[in-house]
């Protein structure tokens, strides 16, 4: 991919190369994200951070991971704050907001409404999340995140067995990361939903295509025996007609201490995109599962910083300027070490 002034868009831009450069650019924001050092590469370039759909991590996190390089954040939040609720359309929305910003990050609950907006743009895109359609961010941090936990059992992303579980047909992180690993060898992947909210078969289709081994199942006990990562993912309750319909498949699901330590091998890595929904009548992760040092959801947020970074770095191509602008950090930094995989925590 060239990346200079390109939109984010869809995980299927991306090859196996690009990937490549992304985690390893990502690898160099570490410091940076420690406040070991500083940066001011993007003194003077302001992010338009447009979110008309709720976010906590996806919009803090792009927000931060641009300020950390030194760049200012402008945002809009939600759809009744923004001119688009007097029906501006979003592609005058694109021509106003991107006269104002340099690159744009936006959220929007219509799939394909981000790439609408992006066609208008002056600047780059990067999408936020479009309805149930694409979170490439999220596919690229959880794979970042894939390949820490695997490293530090010895492991490549190759070979890999996953479980998918929950709301497959709303999940649009589930959908990104299914297209990124179709690029990668040999997976085995137990998607595990209720049937109603299966994953889209063209998605299931991909993997096969891509040479991969693909179980479709209601039963999470069974699935999650002789996996690498079990991948849990919320009821999208946003997606459904009203709450009942979401009550009917909320907590099917349900992953604790006692259900991991009976049917998953030792060191089997725990993901979820989040939110998770920790209501007790859903409870898709348990608290109990805190203390699991296996459960690496908090590190996949951590890694979100890095691998966001990076995408600003290489999208505004300033990779081979971060060091020339480091400044001191002036301030007391008593931060504890950011959260590592399993064998480097000792
Ligand atoms: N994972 C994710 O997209 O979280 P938010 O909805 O909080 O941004």
């Amino acid at each position: 991919m060239d990346f200079p002034g390109a939109h984010i868009l869809s995980i299927q831009q991306f090859q196996r190369e690009d990937i490549e450069r992304v985690f390893r650019t990502a690898d160099r924001m570490e410091p940076y994200a420690q406040r070991t050092k500083l940066t001011r590469v993007l003194e003077g370039a302001i992010l338009g951070n447009m979110f008309f759909e709720a976010s906590t991590r996806t919009r803090i996190s792009f927000g931060s991971a641009f300020n950390l390089l030194g760049g200012e954040v402008r945002e809009s939040v939600g759809m009744d704050s923004s001119s688009l609720i007097k029906g501006e359309s979003l592609e005058d929305t694109a021509r106003v907001l991107s006269g104002f910003s340099d690159v744009i990050c936006m959220r929007h609950p219509e799939a394909g409404s981000v790439a609408k907006f992006a066609s208008a743009s002056r600047v780059p895109v990067l999408n936020g999340g479009d309805g149930s359609n694409e979170h490439p961010s999220q596919a690229l941090l959880d794979l970042y995140t894939i390949e820490k936990e695997l490293l530090a059992r010895g492991r490549g992303i190759d070979d890999l067995r996953i479980a998918m579980v929950g709301d497959l047909k709303h999940g649009r992180t589930v959908h990104s990361l299914s297209k990124l690993l179709s690029l990668f060898r040999n997976i085995r992947v137990v998607l595990v939903s209720p049937t109603e909210l299966a994953m889209p078969e063209e998605l299931v289709e991909l993997l096969k295509v891509a040479g991969h081994q693909v179980t479709v199942t209601e039963s999470l006990e069974a699935s999650i025996a002789d996996v690498d990562i079990v991948y849990s993912t919320r009821i999208q309750e946003e997606r459904f007609s009203d709450r009942a319909e979401a009550d009917l498949y909320r907590g099917r699901f349900r992953l604790n201490q006692a259900i991991y330590t009976k049917h998953c091998d030792p060191n089997t890595v725990i993901m979820h995109p989040l939110p998770r929904d920790s209501r007790a009548e859903a409870n898709e992760l348990d608290s109990d599962l805190d203390a699991n040092p296996n459960l690496a959801i908090f590190r996949q947020t951590d890694n979100g910083l890095l691998v966001r970074m990076a995408l600003f770095a290489l999208i505004l191509d300033v990779t081979q300027l971060l060091e020339k602008y480091e400044q001191p950090i002036p301030w007391h930094n008593s931060r504890d070490p950011r959260l590592k995989p399993l064998d480097d925590q000792a």
